[in-house]
């Protein structure tokens, strides 16, 4: 039996699960080095270690070293594709690590089997603000007794700020013209970013790898959104950008990371190995298809120096 309990962000989602996990100050948790750094911040901010584990071209874990002796490790679902959870499960047995699913980018995807991603092990996380236009929204889901868990915290009520709405009304809009207006309005505000301060990318807090940023409490009007959505079709929608888009990247010479699109997943984008030269026809093609394109993932500080080449390649033709 699966309980849910709802979050603001992913990261205060997995800060629980990491305490469900009993991982206390000093412990080491193993993530792949192939991260968002925000996320170190939910291990951090309980004292623990972060101990990088690389992956391959394929974002399959090359080698999980079993004497760094983890009190936990986290296994990613990149992109809404299912992780092979088995070298996890054997390396829980032999370290006696808890396997802690992170689902952020895969609301709604399964694996062959048709079992739910971030419902697989004793604790998984689902960050589905990433997949719908919500003010926020995360979960944590564990497969423990009810009366083990923190009771769910109190949603929030507060008006979603100008922000949020306007991303809504903006994806309405799309949805209704078939303009691609998510994707000017990104382009609007890179634009007026780099001529404010000089740079493309969003600052960045300082302390962004060891503190969450907000409550944890998550906003009434993202769940319920969550709960309303026509899940199938959302799912349907997903799936059918990422069959027309394939051949498209193909054509144009780029390398997409998964080449196909097995049963069961709902992909949070199409993920492509592609260098910063191919940003503009890519640009072109998000367009065309109305999605909007970024770089992922803004990596961790202890990886940026030595960090594989494959993790500084990947664009996201997100489909949001
Ligand atoms: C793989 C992964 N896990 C967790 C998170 C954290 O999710 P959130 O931003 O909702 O805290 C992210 C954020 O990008 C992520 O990419």
């Amino acid at each position: 039996m699966t309980t849910l309990r709802h979050f603001s962000l992913g990261r205060h989602a997995m800060k629980v699960a990491l305490q469900l996990a009993e991982v206390k100050t000093g412990d080491a948790v193993m993530v792949p080095g192939f991260i968002c750094r925000d996320l170190l911040a939910a291990i951090r901010s309980l004292g623990a270690v972060p101990v990088f584990y690389e992956v391959d071209i394929n974002l399959q874990p090359k080698i999980l070293d079993q004497s760094v002796n983890p009190r936990a490790i986290i296994v990613v679902n990149y992109f809404g594709f299912a992780q092979d959870l088995e070298p996890f499960i054997a390396f829980g047995s032999a370290t006696g690590a808890i396997v802690i699913e992170d689902n952020a980018h895969g609301f709604l995807s399964r694996d062959s089997e048709n079992q739910i991603l971030g419902q697989r092990t004793t604790f998984g996380i689902t960050s589905f603000r990433k997949t719908l236009h919500v003010v926020d929204g995360a979960t944590l889901s564990a497969s423990i007794q009810e009366s083990k868990l923190p009771p769910q915290l109190e949603s929030i009520d507060t008006p979603n700020g100008l922000r949020m709405d306007a991303s809504r009304i903006l994806a309405r809009i799309q949805q209704v013209t078939k303009m691609p207006i998510i994707n000017f309005a990104q382009t609007a505000s890179r634009l007026i970013r780099y001529i404010r301060t000089g740079s493309k990318f969003p600052a960045t807090d300082a302390d962004v790898e060891t503190r969450i940023p907000g409550a944890a409490n998550p906003h009434t009007s993202s769940v319920k959104q969550m709960l309303e959505l026509d899940q199938a079709k959302e799912i349907s929608r997903r799936r059918s950008l990422f069959e027309k888009l394939l051949p498209e990247v193909i054509k144009l010479g780029i390398k997409p990371i998964f080449e196909s699109l097995p049963n069961g997943t709902c992909p949070y984008g199409l993920p492509v190995y592609a260098s910063p030269e191919f940003s503009r026809t890519l640009s072109k093609l998000a367009r065309r298809y109305r999605v909007t394109l970024m770089t992922w993932p803004e990596l961790p500080q202890d990886i940026l120096p030595t960090a594989p080449e494959h993790y500084r390649q990947v664009q996201l033709l997100n489909f949001r």
